[in-house]
């Protein structure tokens, strides 16, 4: 490893010992823009979660590529991260196993006391050099599966499940300096002002909820909306607190992107660090089971099982405002209080 720089990670200096975990000096290839690494965000994890955060790698070996159900003939032999691309798009990643019988897999690694997620890459960062020192960097997080939650308290009105779940972070500089951070919560987000947000030291805090992995600024109870699905405020909740700290650095790919050839190199050049499976177009997960599958329950139309997610190429990496362009109003918050009082946030 001592090829790598070793820089030691400003936030142990800052935060009281008691704070945090001991953070571990990060690796990362030459070439990364520092502030890129020394910006990135720490994620608390709920402290009742089930699903952590996953070896992207593993997910290809523990699912097999199906189309309406059906597996895909003469895939790439082997099928993994480097010939994930010659997949198309109407490709689902498929568990093999049944995912209703909780197969270990589907549950992400354990981190060990530093937030370290051993012997899995967990996370990719995603650098867009605009030129005149605009720079988004995007922090990608892959976890296995996502349990989606509970309506209004009742166990069984329990929707949204799906393999496969990525979000993520994005946060743009202007030379160097972290001007906003985007926070991708469900099929939208919030975005803040770098100075607002909870720090330790440079590095914003994360609040990924129970479940979901929706990213959140503030910990405690959110309520949240399901898109063409209202229910009454309280009905649907993420959860986040202080729980397991994870340190994404520590175990994650590295690549910049460049907007005009819609393309992606990685920064190590050893050519260990897999690019193909960026170009994948498909999904990262099961799709929707059919009312017919014995497993599946449909509320309200909400199905319990759903279609498993694109990937990070289709988190719109090259967008103009902070937020992804979807329609909704792009709010940059300079105050932190909870999404519900978002009239206060301007
Ligand atoms: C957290 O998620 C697990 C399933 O992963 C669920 O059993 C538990 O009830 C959730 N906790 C809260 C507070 O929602
Ligand atoms: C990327 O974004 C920049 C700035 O918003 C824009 O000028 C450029 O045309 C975009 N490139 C592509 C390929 O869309």
């Amino acid at each position: 490893m001592h090829f790598f720089p070793l820089l030691s990670v400003a936030a142990t200096l800052v935060v009281p010992a008691t704070a945090l975990p001991k953070l571990q000096q990060r690796q990362a290839p030459t070439g990364v823009p520092d502030y890129v690494l020394n910006y990135a965000p720490l994620v608390y994890l709920y402290s009742g979660e089930q699903y952590f955060p996953s070896d992207i790698r593993a997910q290809v070996s523990n699912t097999i590529p199906e189309i309406n159900f059906s597996p895909v003939a003469n895939v790439a032999n082997p099928l993994d991260l480097n010939s994930l691309n010659t997949l198309s798009q109407d490709v689902y990643l498929t568990s093999k196993d049944d995912i209703t019988k909780s197969p270990a897999w589907l549950r992400g690694v354990k981190l060990d006391g530093s937030g370290k997620t051993n012997n899995a890459v967990t996370a990719a960062v995603i650098v867009n050099d605009k030129g005149s020192g605009n720079v988004d960097a995007f922090y990608m997080y892959f976890y296995a599966y996502n349990w989606g939650g509970i309506v209004a308290g009742i166990k069984s009105l329990q929707f949204g499940n799906h393999v496969g779940d990525w979000e993520h972070n994005m946060i743009r500089f202007s030379s160097g300096v972290p001007q906003y951070i985007w926070y991708s919560q469900h099929s939208n987000g919030e975005a803040f002002k770098y100075s607002v947000v909870e720090k330790s030291g440079l590095r914003p805090i994360v609040y990924s909820a129970n479940g979901s992995h929706a990213n959140y600024a503030i910990s405690g109870t959110h309520d949240h909306t399901i898109p063409n699905l209202n229910l009454p405020a309280g009905f649907l909740e993420d959860h986040t607190d202080k729980g397991t700290l994870w340190d994404p650095l520590l175990s994650s790919y590295h690549y910049s992107y460049t907007p005009s050839g819609n393309s992606f190199t990685p920064y190590d050049t050893t050519g260990t660090t897999p690019v193909n499976w960026l170009y994948f177009n498909g999904r990262w997960g099961d799709q929707e089971y059919p009312t017919s599958d014995k497993r599946q329950v449909k509320v309200f139309g909400q199905a319990k099982y759903a279609s498993g997610p694109t990937g990070p190429a289709d988190k719109q990496l090259n967008r103009s405002n902070v937020c992804p362009d979807n329609g909704q109003e792009c709010i940059l918050r300079t105050i932190l209080v909870p999404k519900d009082l978002g009239e206060l946030e301007r």
